[in-house]
């Protein structure tokens, strides 16, 4: 697929979440929050606000370097190479985890990539790594971290879906399938559970700057769409709320319209 030159690229690899958006206090102090794909984007962004609020973060991604380089940038936080999609992988970070902190009260299963193609040129490939990222990747990481979250008494499993999870859109056979799936497994995984004063919640972006937006084949007005922060402050909402009260789903799109609309409005102007 030719692609467009997008002419608003997304600004470097670091999100910023300020404290002009998040006032810093101590709320998720002595919690320790588990993040994947926290090297970038949005996982980035979440780790940058639960950091404000005193958390101690183990983030996640395959890439050492912008693992590292995130980790550093974040009081509190420790890095962990890990590939979600791998059993193995993901039973060496929860026994790193586990030596390192003991505990662990919040998972964000935030990891995931995008395809945006015709189903027609889907390739298998494609398509295996759309489903292992986005939706195998939500089996491993959460049967491996339910022992320690049933031991918090007060836990929380946040999954990072997307509009795509509840909307069919064009050229994105996989990752709609793979969403879908993600938030059946997030509906039932909520109701089970329960029974162990663990909450689930699923936050649905609409399109957020990120580089994932560079999958696109036209260009991007990034003004248009969510932030990072934007996300973050929705994990923050439902983390936030006291144990009594559980946020199911979260739909959260930008205001001036979707993604798809606004391709559509461009292509109906030529
Ligand atoms: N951007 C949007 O418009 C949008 C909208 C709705 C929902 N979302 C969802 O938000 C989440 C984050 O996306 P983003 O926009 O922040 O994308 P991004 O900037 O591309 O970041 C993706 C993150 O996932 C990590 N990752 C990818 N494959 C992985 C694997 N196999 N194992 C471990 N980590 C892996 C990447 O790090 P490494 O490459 O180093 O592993 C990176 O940290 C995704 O679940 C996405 O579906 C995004």
């Amino acid at each position: 697929m030719s692609r467009a030159p997008n002419r608003n690229p997304a600004p470097g690899s670091r999100t910023s979440v300020t404290e002009r958006e998040f006032t810093r206090s101590n709320r998720l102090s002595g919690r320790v929050v588990l993040i994947t794909g926290a090297s970038r984007g949005i996982g980035q962004a979440i780790a940058q606000a639960c950091a404000l609020e005193g958390a101690c973060l183990a983030l996640a991604s395959r890439s050492r370097k912008l693992i590292h380089e995130a980790a550093a940038g974040i009081p509190g936080a420790f890095p962990f190479v890990a590939d979600v999609t791998s059993a193995k992988s993901v039973g060496q970070l929860f026994k790193l985890v586990r030596a390192r902190y003991g505990r662990l009260d919040v998972l964000v299963n935030n990891a995931g990539v995008f395809t945006y193609k015709p189903f027609s040129r889907t390739t298998l490939s494609d398509w295996e790594t759309n489903i292992c990222t986005n939706l195998t990747s939500l089996y491993l990481v959460t049967r491996a971290a339910l022992p320690l979250l049933r031991r918090s008494g007060n836990a929380h499993i946040i999954n990072i879906l997307s509009v795509s999870s509840r909307k069919a859109f064009p050229n994105c056979s996989a990752y709609c399938a793979s969403k879908f799936g993600a938030l059946g497994l997030t509906r039932v995984l909520a109701e089970e559970l329960r029974a162990h004063a663990i909450r689930v919640s699923a936050i649905l972006p609409g399109s957020t700057s990120t580089r994932m937006s560079d999958e696109f084949d036209f260009a991007v007005d990034r003004r248009r769409l969510l932030q990072p922060s934007d996300v973050a402050a929705a994990v923050l909402s439902a983390l936030l709320l006291p144990a009594r009260a559980a946020i199911d789903e979260v739909l959260l799109t930008p205001s001036q319209g979707s993604l798809a609309e606004h391709a559509s409005t461009r292509k109906s102007r030529r």
